[in-house]
């Protein structure tokens, strides 16, 4: 763990004056200069952290501003929307950059998550960097929900009264649970009101977890494609300006994509239905979730049975209960994932059946994803569930298993031989 690099020496005497009171200069230099040494072998891949934290920026400095000529009120939020669009000064592009940027923000955390399943990022000594970060993704999740029913459409409202009845599923308790999140007797104008509220504040408890994930990655220090640990000198550079630099790029790129979505197909990621109006009386033919909640759409629905001894009546858990567990449970069981897969080696570089189920397990992902968008009908609930079982399989069958039988690649003795050293050609 060779992760303290040259110590901060300042510049000038002002500088040394303000640090010896405030060290936020040498904090800095620590986490982000030549303070911190880093893997010299990190890929593109490594990027996506950096893209993440751009990300909820654009989200909290657009969000701050929608938020002034926004009115959460049932009978003018609908219209208070239409007007950012049509009036406000650049309140378009304002609104389409929030909008995409939340679609943005996921692609960049799912990436960001597949590559820590791929390299192993998740294990020792990892394992509260990669928890703090899943507490990240589930906040990430409630704030995207909610910020979906400000607009008023309808998509807004019947898929906030879908979602939030899920809660009645919960024994005893649920009904209950339910009335406190609607402050009513449906979704109205008090859930409006407590979600704006929550939406506004969710994303700078965020932050702070990201302060956090950022504290705990900096104690071992970065992973790398290799999976190996930092053997010496030999094995790092600085962060500045080898990997400032890359980051730029990374977001030179990102912006790139970003501008040609909000520029030029500023609703492909949107629903059509969330241009009507919220109408409590009329159902839109089907309710679907934004793109980033399907896969666990399809999880929730998958299940359409109860759970009962056999040979009787029985019933213990329910159909409903049941899904609601299952796709809570699909986020769960990856807090346990450091213990679950009990291979010594981290790189699926090097676990050769790892990195087959590896992508069974993308694969997988992707037909859910699929599934979740479709009406239940015909041969896609049979899919949800075969991708709903394979799911659970990965996680809690295979990677155990694997990780005791598979036969692993050797490793290289450090991160520079390879480079140093070449296999001669054959
Ligand atoms: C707001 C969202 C997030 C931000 C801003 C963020 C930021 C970062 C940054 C800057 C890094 C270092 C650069 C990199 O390795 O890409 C990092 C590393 C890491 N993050 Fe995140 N992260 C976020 C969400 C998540 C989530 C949801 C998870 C997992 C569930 C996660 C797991 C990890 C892991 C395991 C590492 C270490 C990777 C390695 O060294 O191989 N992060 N994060």
């Amino acid at each position: 763990m060779a992760h303290h690099g040259p110590a901060f020496e300042p510049k000038s005497k002002a500088l040394k004056w303000f640090d010896d009171r405030l060290p936020i200069v040498s904090l800095l230099y620590n986490s982000l200069g030549a303070g911190y040494p880093s893997p010299r072998n990190l890929s593109y891949l490594w990027n996506f952290g950096s893209l993440a934290g751009l990300c909820l920026v654009i989200q909290i400095v657009t969000g701050i501003v929608l938020a002034m000529h926004y009115t959460p009120h049932t009978d003018l939020a609908f219209d208070s929307v239409e007007r950012i669009m049509r009036d406000v000064n650049y309140g378009w592009l304002i609104r389409y950059m929030h909008a995409n940027g939340a679609s943005f923000f996921f692609i960049a955390v799912y990436i960001h998550i597949f590559r820590g399943l791929y390299y192993g990022s998740y294990k020792a000594p990892r394992e509260i960097l990669w928890m703090l970060g899943l507490v990240i993704m589930l906040l990430m999740m409630a704030t995207a929900f909610m910020g979906y029913v400000l607009p008023w459409g309808q998509m807004s409202f019947w898929g906030a009264t879908v979602i939030t009845n899920l809660f009645s599923a919960i024994p005893v308790v649920g009904d209950s649970i339910v009335t406190l999140l609607w402050g009513g007797f449906s979704v109205d104008n008090p859930t409006l009101n407590r979600f704006f509220s929550l939406h506004y504040l969710l994303p700078f408890v965020i932050a702070g977890v990201v302060i956090l994930h950022i504290w705990a990655l900096h104690i071992p220090g970065s992973n790398n494609p290799l999976g190996i640990d930092v053997k010496g000198p030999q094995d790092q550079i600085p962060f500045h300006p080898y990997y400032t630099v890359k980051d730029l790029f990374g977001i030179a790129v990102f912006l790139l994509i970003f501008c040609a979505f909000v520029f030029f197909m500023p609703n492909a990621l949107g629903h059509p239905d969330n241009y009507i109006k919220a109408d409590p009386l009329v159902t839109p033919s089907s309710i679907v979730p934004e793109w980033y909640f399907l896969p666990f759409y399809a999880i929730l629905r998958s299940i359409t049975f109860d759970l009962s001894i056999p040979f009787t009546d029985i019933v213990l858990i329910d159909a409903k209960l049941l899904g609601v567990l299952a796709m809570f449970g699909s986020i769960i069981i990856l807090f346990f994932l450091p213990w679950l897969d009990t291979s010594k080696v981290r790189s699926g570089q090097f676990r050769p059946t790892f990195r087959i189920f590896f992508w069974f397990l993308v694969i997988d992902m992707v037909v859910l994803t699929i599934v979740g968008g479709k009406n239940p009908e015909g041969i896609w609930p049979l899919v949800g569930l075969i991708g709903t079982g394979y799911y659970f399989l990965h996680f809690l069958v295979i990677l155990p298993i694997l990780g005791k039988v598979e036969k692993t690649l050797p490793l290289p003795q450090s991160i520079a031989d390879p480079v140093m050293n070449p296999a001669p050609a054959e």
